[in-house]
């Protein structure tokens, strides 16, 4: 089954094409960082504009790279929350009039489930039960994966999520949007140890977050600070060692309550060096393994959209072909695959 994947859902539009035998055929992504740059975050309406202008090139783009045409499709699956409203519905609009256009099914997917899946993409996937850490610019979440589709909460922040501390942070101390991957490449220069800031909700029990606090820690030492490159490389480091730390911690912990040592790290923060380091050092630990997808499917892409969709569709799930969007959605309401 040939599956076309959309992914609408914030600043990045991204196509992919999933063939259920011979895996991904191909992918394409447009990020929006420029558009938004200016203005220091996502804005949603240029968001949902710039998705209508993408879209329909990125799906050519991608059929053409996977020497397909539009009549090869046997499947369409698009991201149908959470996200922002209008940007989402560029997509699913999308999604499901091609679909209807062509006969085919079509499934609205949920954003974190495409990213807790994308590691099953890669050679010697996971197999449930396991533990999954989502760490995006919206989400931090601690999930018991008991089966494809079947997801327990175990935890969550309560504030900020950790990709939203990063790029809140980065924003504070002078770095260009999206602050995140730049913090972590200032880092790389800064002096371990130099700054330490706190491990936030580490010293009780529990598997839930905050990163709030932490970012105010950090407003407070670069204001005292000579703010100097050095130096704002060295706060850089002890931030980012400080939300690593506390992730990892948080791991340990799910993982000993659940019985396993199988994790599964997913979303944009998965593309962080240093934690994908250091929870392969917990997982190793406790003999057990990590699993991350490639560090361009971390990020917001069409791939993973692709294959969550198709794991679903192939399994026979059918929806209607009303066009409906959510920008919360709990992954607890998901049905088992
Ligand atoms: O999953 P994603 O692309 O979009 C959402 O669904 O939110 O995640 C984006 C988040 C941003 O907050 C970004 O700053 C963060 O992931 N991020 C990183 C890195 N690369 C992306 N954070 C830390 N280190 C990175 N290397
Ligand atoms: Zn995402």
């Amino acid at each position: 089954m040939r599956v076309l994947g959309i992914e609408t859902s914030c600043d990045e539009t991204g196509v992919a094409l999933y063939d259920t035998t011979l895996g991904l055929r191909a992918h394409a992504l447009y990020s929006q960082i420029a558009l938004h740059a200016e203005y220091g975050g996502v804005v949603p309406e240029l968001a949902s504009r710039d998705h209508v202008r993408k879209l329909l090139p990125l799906v050519r783009q991608t059929l053409a790279e996977a020497d397909l045409s539009v009549s090869d499709i046997d499947g369409v699956a698009f991201t149908a929350g959470p996200g922002l409203i209008g940007a989402l519905l560029v997509g699913a609009a999308a999604g499901r009039a091609l679909a209807w256009a062509l006969d085919v099914p079509a499934i609205g997917v949920h954003h974190m489930e495409g990213h807790l899946l994308a590691p099953l993409m890669e050679t010697n996937p996971p197999k449930p039960p396991f533990v999954a850490l989502l760490v995006s610019g919206g989400h931090t979440q601690l999930v018991l994966v008991k089966a494809i589709g079947d997801y327990q909460l175990l935890g969550e922040t309560l504030d900020d999520a950790a990709g939203e501390a990063f790029d809140k942070t980065a924003k504070m101390m002078g770095l260009p949007y999206p602050g995140g991957p730049e913090l972590a490449k200032l880092a790389e220069t800064g002096a371990p140890g130099k700054y330490k800031f706190s491990r936030p909700m580490t010293d009780r029990p529990g598997l839930d977050f905050s990163f709030s606090g932490l970012k105010t820690q950090v407003l407070l030492a670069w204001q005292k600070s000579d703010k100097t490159d050095a130096t704002r490389a060295d706060i850089a480091r002890g931030f980012e060692d400080a939300v690593v730390d506390t992730l990892a911690i948080k791991c340990e912990r799910a993982l000993h309550q659940c019985e396993t040592n199988q994790l599964v790290v997913a979303g944009g923060v998965g593309a962080n060096t240093r934690l994908r380091a250091k929870l392969a050092e917990s997982c190793a630990k406790l003999r057990g393994q990590v699993y991350f997808p490639r560090p361009e499917f971390c990020t917001d892409n069409g791939a993973m959209i692709a294959f969550a969709g198709a794991l679903r569709l192939q399994a026979g799930q059918v929806e209607t072909s009303a066009i409906t969007v959510q920008a919360r959605w709990d992954m607890a309401t998901l049905s088992e695959v």
